[in-house]
C-alpha cells in the first residue's frame, strides 16, 4: 500500500480552514455518527453558522478552539478515499503561532493554502507559503474559498490566482494548482461546483487524490541513519533505522559515517522476519560482516555513494523561543539521529517573511527567518536539506530547558572551516607540564561583583606563587581593557566575553600554566563551554558566593549604586541575572568566611 499523503492547511484566520476540513472529512464519509450528534450539540453552543451543523467543529483534539473560536495547536487528522489516503495537520492562522505552522509543514508533501476571495493574498498567506516551502513543502494547492461572497466571480479569481503564482515564482515552488471552492457548501471542494462554469479543473479532492509527490529522495543512493543499535547478547549485533532514501540488500557494500569504514550487509530483518529487500522508508535492523564500530547517529550509506561530513554550515532557522537566538551561546542540534553540541557564529541576514527581503539582524526574535553560520561541535554526517529533508533538517534544544527553540535547514557546508586541520607538534602540553614540575589547571571563580572574585583570586595566586608553581591570572576587568574591549554588557556580548577567556584559558593550561581566572561568567551555559574545552580533573569551578544585598552593601567600586540609579544598564544582580553554578566543585561562602579562610580550601582541593 502506498504511504498516505501528508499535506498542511494553511490559512489566515477565519478563512475557513476548518470548516474545508469538516466539509471534506463529512462528504469522505469519515464521520461517525456518534461524532456527527457531538457536532451537532457543539454547533448549537458554539457554532458560527446559526442553526446549520458547523462542521468546522468536527477537527477534533480542540477543545480551546471550540470554546475561543480559533485553532491554537496542530490537529493531525487521517482520512481515506478509495484512490488515497491522507493525513492533514491543521495549522493555526495566528503569527504567533508559526512555530505550529512549521511543525506541521515539516512532515508534509502538499500545502493547502486558503485565501477569502474577498481579501485576497494577505501577509499571512505568502508567510504561510514561504514557511512551508522552508520546510521542504513541494506542492501547493492555492483554493480560493467563499468564492460565493464574491458572486462567482472569474476575474476576482483570476487576480488572486495572478498575485499567488507571482510570489510562488518568486519562492520557487515548482507546482502550484489553483481552485475556487466555497468550503461551507461544498463547491468543487468534493464535488463540482455548477456555479463556476468558467473553472474547467478538478475539485479539490480530486486533486489531492490524484497529484503525484515524488520524494526528492527518489533515485538517490542508500543511507539509513542509526537509531539504535540492538544487542540482546554478544553474539548478535544489529542496526535499527528507517532507510531514508534508495534501497539495500544482502551482500551491498555499505560505508559507515562519519567514520568512513566499510562493510557488507549480511542481513536485513524487519520485525520478525528476514528480507531480501529494503527500501526508503522501510524500518529495519541491518547485521553487517565483519563486525565494525557503528553507534546511534551514524549514517549507513552506499559504499561508493559516500555521505557529506562538516562541521561548519551556512543555515536556515526559524526562532521558536521568547529568549532570542545569541549568537555565541551553545544549543544542543539534533539531526537524524544524531545530537551534538552546536553555535551560532554568525547571523548572516534575517527575511522578512512576508516579502521575503533580507535584513540586518543582531539577533533572531521569537518567530523571526534567519539565514546563519553554524558550528558543530563535532563533525556530522549531513545532506543539503534541498537533497534529503531526513539528513538535512534540524532542531535546536535549549541546554538548560530542554525546549526546542529553533527549527532549521542545512544549506551547505562551509568549505573554509572544513579545510582547517589540527597541526600535530612535538613539544606539548605534557611536556611544557613536566618541566615546569606542575599539573597545570583551570580554576575558574565565578559569582557577582564585589563577591571577592579578585580578593581570592590574588591570594590565591600568591599562595601558589610562594609554593614555586607558575600561573597566571585572568580578571575580567583587566581583560576588558585589551582583549575584550570591543564588548559590553549585553547578554550577547558577555557570552563572546566568555567564549574568549574560556579559549585564552585553555591555551594557557596548554602552555603549562595554573591558570585562575576571575569574571563574573553569569550564564551557566558559558561556564558549562569553558569547562567542555578541558580534561574533566583540569577544570575547577568555583562559586564565590555572596548575596546581592551583600555585595550591594560592600560595593567598592560604587557601582550597585550607580546601577540603583539607573546610571549603569544590564548591571548583574540588578536588571540582568545571575545564574548560580548548580554542581560546583567548590563553593566558598563569603559572608561567613574570610578571604584566607577561602585560599586554604581551594588549596585543600589542589591538594
Ligand atoms: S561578565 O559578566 O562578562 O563575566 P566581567 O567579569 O567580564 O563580566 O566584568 C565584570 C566587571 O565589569 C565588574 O566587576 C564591574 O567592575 C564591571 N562592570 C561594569 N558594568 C557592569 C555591568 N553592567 N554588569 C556587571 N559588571 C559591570
Amino acid at each position: 500500500m502506498d504511504p498516505p499523503l501528508r499535506f498542511v492547511l494553511c490559512g489566515s484566520v477565519d478563512d475557513g480552514k476548518s470548516t474545508l476540513i469538516g466539509r471534506i472529512l463529512h462528504d469522505c464519509g469519515q464521520v461517525f455518527a456518534d461524532q456527527m450528534e457531538g457536532v451537532e450539540e457543539d454547533s448549537r453552543r458554539y457554532g458560527t453558522q446559526g442553526d446549520a451543523t458547523d462542521l468546522a467543529l468536527l477537527l477534533d483534539g480542540l477543545k480551546d478552539e471550540r470554546q475561543q473560536g480559533i485553532t491554537i495547536d496542530v490537529a493531525h487528522r487521517g482520512f481515506a478515499t478509495a484512490r488515497r489516503r491522507f493525513i492533514v495537520a491543521d495549522a493555526p492562522g495566528h503569527e504567533q503561532y508559526t512555530r505550529n505552522m512549521a511543525t506541521g509543514a515539516s512532515t508534509a508533501r502538499l500545502a493547502v493554502v486558503l485565501a477569502d476571495a474577498r481579501k485576497g493574498i494577505l501577509p499571512q498567506t505568502a508567510r504561510h507559503t514561504r514557511i512551508a516551502a522552508m520546510f521542504g513543502v513541494g506542492h501547493f494547492v492555492l483554493a480560493v474559498n467563499k468564492m460565493d461572497l464574491v458572486g462567482w466571480d472569474h476575474d476576482a479569481f483570476e487576480s488572486i490566482v495572478s498575485g499567488y503564482r507571482t510570489l510562488a515564482e518568486e519562492i520557487g515552488i515548482p507546482d502550484v494548482a489553483t481552485i475556487p471552492v466555497c468550503a461551507l457548501t461544498g463547491d468543487n471542494l468534493t464535488r463540482s461546483s455548477g456555479r463556476t462554469p468558467w473553472y474547467t479543473g478538478p475539485t479539490l479532492l480530486e486533486h489531492l487524490e490524484a497529484v503525484a509527490v515524488e520524494p526528492r529522495t527518489a533515485g538517490q543512493p542508500f543511507r539509513m541513519p542509526v537509531q539504535y543499535v540492538n544487542r540482546p547478547d554478544a553474539g548478535f549485533r544489529g542496526y535499527c533505522g528507517r532507510v531514508v532514501s534508495g534501497t539495500v540488500k544482502p551482500g551491498d557494500r555499505v560505508r559507515i559515517s562519519p567514520a568512513g569504514t566499510t562493510a557488507t550487509v549480511e542481513s536485513i530483518m524487519a520485525w520478525q522476519d528476514t528480507r531480501a529487500r529494503a527500501k526508503r522508508g522501510d524500518s529495519i535492523t541491518l547485521t553487517l560482516r565483519p563486525d565494525v564500530d557503528v553507534t546511534r547517529g551514524d549514517v549507513i550509506v552506499d559504499a561508493d555513494r559516500p555521505l557529506e561530513v562538516a562541521d561548519q554550515f551556512q543555515a536556515k532557522i526559524l526562532w521558536m523561543d521568547d529568549a532570542p537566538l545569541t549568537v555565541g551561546r551553545r544549543y544542543r542540534l539534533k539531526l537524524h539521529t544524531r545530537e551534538v553540541e552546536a553555535t551560532v557564529t554568525r547571523i548572516r541576514h534575517r527575511i522578512d517573511v512576508s516579502d521575503g527581503s533580507q535584513l540586518a539582524a543582531p539577533h533572531l526574535g521569537i518567530n523571526d527567518l534567519g539565514v546563519v553560520n553554524l558550528a558543530t561541535s563535532r563533525p556530522v554526517p549531513f545532506a543539503p536539506f534541498d537533497e534529503s529533508r531526513e539528513l538535512g533538517g534540524f532542531i535546536l534544544i535549549d541546554r538548560a530547558t530542554n525546549a526546542t527553540v529553533g527549527a532549521g535547514t542545512l544549506t551547505f557546508a562551509l568549505m573554509r572551516a572544513a579545510n582547517l586541520k589540527w597541526q600535530d607538534f612535538d613539544v606539548d602540553g605534557e611536556v611544557r607540564a613536566e618541566l615546569k614540575r606542575q599539573r597545570p589547571r583551570c580554576l575558574w571563580l565565578t559569582g557577582l561583583s564585589a563577591s571577592g572574585k579578585s580578593t581570592i583570586a590574588n591570594l590565591l595566586e600568591r599562595q601558589l606563587v610562594t609554593e614555586g608553581r607558575h600561573t597566571y591570572l585572568l580578571d575580567g576587568d583587566n581583560v576588558r581593557h585589551g582583549l575584550n574591549r570591543d564588548l559590553g554588557f549585553t547578554e550577547a556580548d558577555r557570552v563572546e566575553n566568555i567564549r574568549r577567556v574560556a579559549e585564552v584559558a585553555r591555551l594557557m593550561v596548554d602552555a603549562g600554566l595554573i591558570v585562575i581566572v576571575s569574571f563574573i561568567s553569569p550564564f551557566r551555559s558559558e561556564r558549562d563551554f569553558a569547562r567542555s574545552l578541558f580534561e574533566p580533573d583540569d577544570f575547577m569551578e568555583i562559586f564565590v558566593d555572596a548575596s546581592v544585598e551583600a555585595c550591594a552593601a560592600r560595593d567598592p567600586k560604587g557601582l550597585y549604586a550607580k546601577a540603583k540609579r539607573g546610571e549603569i544598564r544590564n548591571f548583574t544582580g540588578i536588571d540582568s541575572p545571575y545564574e548560580p553554578p548548580e554542581r560546583p566543585d567548590v563553593h566558598l561562602d563569603t559572608e561567613g568566611l574570610s578571604p584566607e579562610e577561602c585560599v586554604e580550601i581551594v588549596m585543600r582541593r589542589l591538594a
